[in-house]
């Protein structure tokens, strides 16, 4: 154990959602399959991931709960814990930034920063994203909205802690033009200095009066730690740093990967790295950016309802055979499109057909052939020693894209030498040299080959699939565990005579169409989207959680102007101010309305549905009527002339 060179990854800390969906198992998964893989290369691994659990976000969904924000965050991270366990997420710690561990010593790294001079008090005026939970100034906004997500943004005014980033920019510049492998992929670090390094740091605004559910400065109470500071420390706080025990900080630090999603880099090699700079502390090693798996082009997100349940995909498919798709689909660092359709293709045709065909024709052949006994081989051809070497290479392949967090070359070299496998069954064809007696050495010969291919091919996949491995295992009657390891799999010959058991097909083969038509996506993305021109009709519901409606921002909006669409008899354009920004929305109340009539009018905004170009026109939004069907009458519902437009509703 001594010896092993140490390895220490981690995900981001997830906010505590009901509903994780199959995006953010896309970054665990990543990070499980290179823990494993890493272990499996002889490295002692430390394995972190956890829930970043404060921020106004899970304080207003407490409220709306009727709970306190503690009791409603332990409830969802229990149900995260359980979606790690269904996807075989084996992590060594899960750190909850509610966790005493991490509060004690979130406090004292402030009070150091503080004590030093690098955190000072000041007053702050700006906007707050509060699903962001990111600051930002009148410039940086993007048409009045937070340039990251595009909603609105709140103005706050308080006074304030900040943290002196401004004086650690240089540094960082030269620190990350030295150390081309800080960020990746390169691409990324072009945007971070392009973006935000060179354009000049601001002071980092890093504490809050009006929010309560958080971390107070223990110095100065009413204050609580900007959920960004309190999110980043986890990767440290884990390990016992600033703690009696620091040991596993000592041994493991630093981080040789913080693996995260594209959106949140910029915290992580900005802010994060001066951060431990500032405390005297060393880097990450890397901090990779992984793309996003989108859905029709876009983010797969809660408010669009477009959100696929991982929980639902592997109680059908089962763990693998998702993990094997989230790995093998798309390269790693650019975005990639999720669909049922490509997920049950690449289980016919990589699972069912490449492997599952190799294993089962392999063992029944031998139990057919050699009464269950993988034969011993006799001297090889040329056709058998082209395959061992493809074989015994495998390993040089693999880890030369596993370490480059490729993992889907990884996996295509594994599927190259099964696609190779399958070829010289066909070649060889063991079922004509069964027929004549003096072929039987020759028959042994090429079913050894291609069970100590199937050995091979069962460990490489064994990061990326857990379960698989032990059922190929058993299937060819391995249970010497040193015929599993990564070392045996650089040398061709390990087998020796097991006795093979024929099992279930690894993975049954689907039927396309039933599949598409049993997983379509849930009704919620009619709903988000209505079809018709920007109408909706309610209908008897089934009774909903309070969760159903946290997704949808309502707003009051100031019609500023009004008119028809050309050419639409239902369709009125309307131009709408909510606070400081303005949008357009279409509606479908021409037949009720004169747009004069609307003007001035305060009405409802349904304002996070997503854009959508109707008669070529975009529309931001929807606005809420009051429909009564029977008499054919639709009314725009209108809030009192004295509520401010921005004003959320809820
Ligand atoms: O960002 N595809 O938490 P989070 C790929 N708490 N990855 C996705 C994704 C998608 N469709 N949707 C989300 C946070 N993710 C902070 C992190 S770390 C100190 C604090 C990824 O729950 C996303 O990119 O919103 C991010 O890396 C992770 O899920 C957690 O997102």
């Amino acid at each position: 154990m001594q010896n092993k060179p140490k390895f220490y990854i981690t995900t981001p800390i997830y906010y505590p959602s009901d509903n994780l969906h199959i995006g953010h198992s896309y970054c665990s998964t990543a990070a499980d399959t290179i823990a494993r893989y890493k272990k499996l290369t002889g490295y002692d691994v430390f394995f972190l991931t956890g829930t970043d659990e404060h921020g106004q976000k899970i304080e207003r969904k407490a409220k709306d709960a009727g709970v306190t924000p503690q009791q409603y965050v332990d409830k969802i991270v229990a149900g995260i814990k359980e979606l790690w366990k269904m996807m075989d997420i084996d992590y060594d710690d899960f750190i909850r930034t509610t966790d005493e561990r991490h509060v004690k010593s979130v406090q004292k790294i402030f009070r150091q920063l503080y004590d030093q001079g690098d955190i000072y008090k000041s007053e702050y005026e700006g906007w707050y994203c509060t699903p962001c939970e990111s600051f930002w100034t009148e410039l940086q906004l993007k048409d009045g909205c937070c340039p990251d997500c595009g909603r609105p943004v709140e103005k706050t005014r308080e006074e304030s802690y900040f943290f002196r980033l401004s004086k650690y920019q240089d540094w960082l510049i030269d620190y990350i033009k030295a150390n081309p492998e800080f960020i990746q992929p390169s691409s990324r670090t072009a945007e971070m200095l392009n973006n935000f390094l060179l354009p000049g740091l601001q002071d980092l605004c890093v504490s809050r009066t009006s929010l309560k559910w958080g971390i107070p400065v223990d110095f100065d109470p009413k204050h609580t730690v900007y959920v960004w500071v309190d999110a980043l420390t986890n990767y440290i706080t884990a390990l016992g740093y600033g703690s009696r025990d620091d040991s596993l900080y000592r041994k493991y630090w630093p981080a040789d990967l913080h693996l995260v999603g594209k959106e949140i880099v910029r915290f992580h090699t900005i802010i994060w790295p001066i951060m431990l700079h500032a405390l005297g502390l060393p880097l990450p090693k890397q901090v990779f950016g992984h793309g996003w798996l989108v859905i029709d082009g876009g983010k797969m997100s809660k408010s669009k309802g477009n959100v696929v349940d991982p929980v639902k995909l592997c109680e059908r498919y089962g763990s693998d055979a998702i993990r094997y798709f989230l790995m093998r689909e798309m390269p790693f660092g650019a975005d990639g499109e999720f669909s049922n359709e490509a997920l049950v293709k690449r289980i016919n045709s990589d699972l069912a057909n490449d492997l599952g065909n190799l294993v089962s024709r392999s063992v029944a052949m031998i139990e057919k052939y050699f009464a269950g006994k993988v034969p011993q081989p006799a001297a090889y051809q040329e056709i058998d020693r082209q395959l061992i070497a493809k074989a015994e290479n495998l390993w040089k392949t693999y880890s030369t894209d596993m370490d480059a967090l490729q993992f889907s070359s990884a996996l295509s070299e594994v599927w190259k030498l099964i696609g190779e496998c399958n070829r010289y069954i066909d070649q060889t064809m063991p079922w004509v040299l069964a027929k004549r007696e003096e072929d039987r050495g020759r028959l042994g010969t090429v079913l050894y080959v291609l069970a100590e291919c199937a050995r091979i091919v069962a460990v490489a996949i064994s990061p990326v699939m857990p379960r698989t491995p032990a059922r190929i295992f058993e299937q060819l009657g391995i249970r010497d565990e040193a015929l599993m390891t990564w070392e045996s799999i650089k040398h061709f010959g390990a087998m020796d005579g097991q006795t093979v058991h024929k099992g279930e097909a690894l993975f049954p083969r689907l039927d396309i169409e039933k599949e598409l038509k049993e997983t379509a996506m849930p009704a919620v993305q009619e709903k988000a989207e209505p079809q018709t021109e920007a109408e909706v009709t309610f209908t008897q519901a089934d009774e909903v959680g309070i969760d159903s409606f946290e997704p949808v921002q309502l707003v009051v909006a100031k019609v500023l102007e009004c008119q028809k669409v050309p050419k639409a008899d239902k369709l009125l354009q309307l131009r709408l101010k909510v606070g400081n920004t303005e949008r357009t929305v279409l509606s479908g109340i021409a037949k009720h309305y004169a747009p004069e009539a609307l003007i001035g009018k305060k009405v409802v905004l349904f304002a996070n549905l997503a854009p959508r170009k109707i008669r070529g026109i975009e529309s931001s939004g929807m606005l809420l009527c009051a429909v009564n069907e029977q008499a054919g009458k639709l009314t725009l519902l209108t809030v009192d002339e004295d509520i401010e437009d921005g004003s959320e509703i809820g």
